[in-house]
């Protein structure tokens, strides 16, 4: 059994645990900066340390993590933060990911989620449940499909982009570095890095 420290005690992090527990892992401790939370029980698992803490653990011994941070930007800080941390990638096993398709580390594929071939996925993506990515796209470091979004063939996220949920973008389109997709929006343009888009078709807050 795989042994693996969950990194955030938020509510991204329930969803990862229940599927850690889904896939037979071993969950052996929730890691959290907030000193309220320290000693606690988070889904049943005790809050073990904060990240500083890891940190200096992951120097001594070989761990295993994943990183429950939903906040792109966050999620980036805290991996770069933790050199020596072996992060782990999961699929759920109600996810289908087409054999073609590639996946970089800590990259999680939640319940429900279709990743077709040929897809090229970074490190530390989030591809949440239900959401749907076509043939060709490349999604990278750091990406977050948020529920129920869907990808048309060879779109390209780049770095940080967050897709909110239940949007969709059509075939060949890229969203630039860091840029927001607000809920429930429809992309038929390329979007410039840094923007926060909104509505059908989708155009700048
Ligand atoms: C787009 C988004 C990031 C903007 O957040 P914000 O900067 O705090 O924006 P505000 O709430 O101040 O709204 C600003 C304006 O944009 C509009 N707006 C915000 N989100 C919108 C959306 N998704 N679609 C259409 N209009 C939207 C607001 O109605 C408001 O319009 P107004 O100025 O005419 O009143 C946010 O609304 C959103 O859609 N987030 C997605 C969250 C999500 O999917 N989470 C999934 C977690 S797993």
């Amino acid at each position: 059994m795989k042994e693996v420290y969950v990194i955030g005690a938020g509510g991204h992090a329930k969803v990862i645990i229940d599927t850690l527990k889904n896939l037979k892992w071993s969950v052996v401790g929730v890691v959290d900066d907030h000193p309220a939370k320290l000693g606690t029980t988070f889904e049943g698992i005790r809050v073990v340390g904060d990240i500083p803490w890891f940190h200096e653990l992951a120097q001594h011994q070989t761990l295993h993590a994943i990183l429950a941070i939903g906040d792109n930007w966050v999620r980036r800080r805290v991996a770069l933060g933790l050199p020596s941390v072996n992060f782990v990638s999961f699929v759920h096993p109600r996810a289908y990911v087409s054999s073609t398709a590639l996946l970089g580390v800590g990259t999680v594929v939640m319940a429900g989620a279709v990743v077709q071939p040929q897809v090229s996925i970074g490190h530390h993506v989030i591809v949440n449940t239900s959401a749907s990515i076509d043939h060709d796209c490349v999604l990278q470091d750091y990406v977050h499909v948020a529920p129920g979004s869907h990808l048309a063939g060879t779109v390209l996220l780049e770095q940080g982009v967050f897709v909110g949920i239940g949007s969709s973008v059509i075939p060949g389109k890229c969203i630039g570095a860091w840029a927001t997709v607000g809920a429930g929006a429809t992309v038929i343009d390329d979007i410039p890095p840094d923007v926060t888009v909104v509505g059908t078709p989708a155009r700048a807050l």
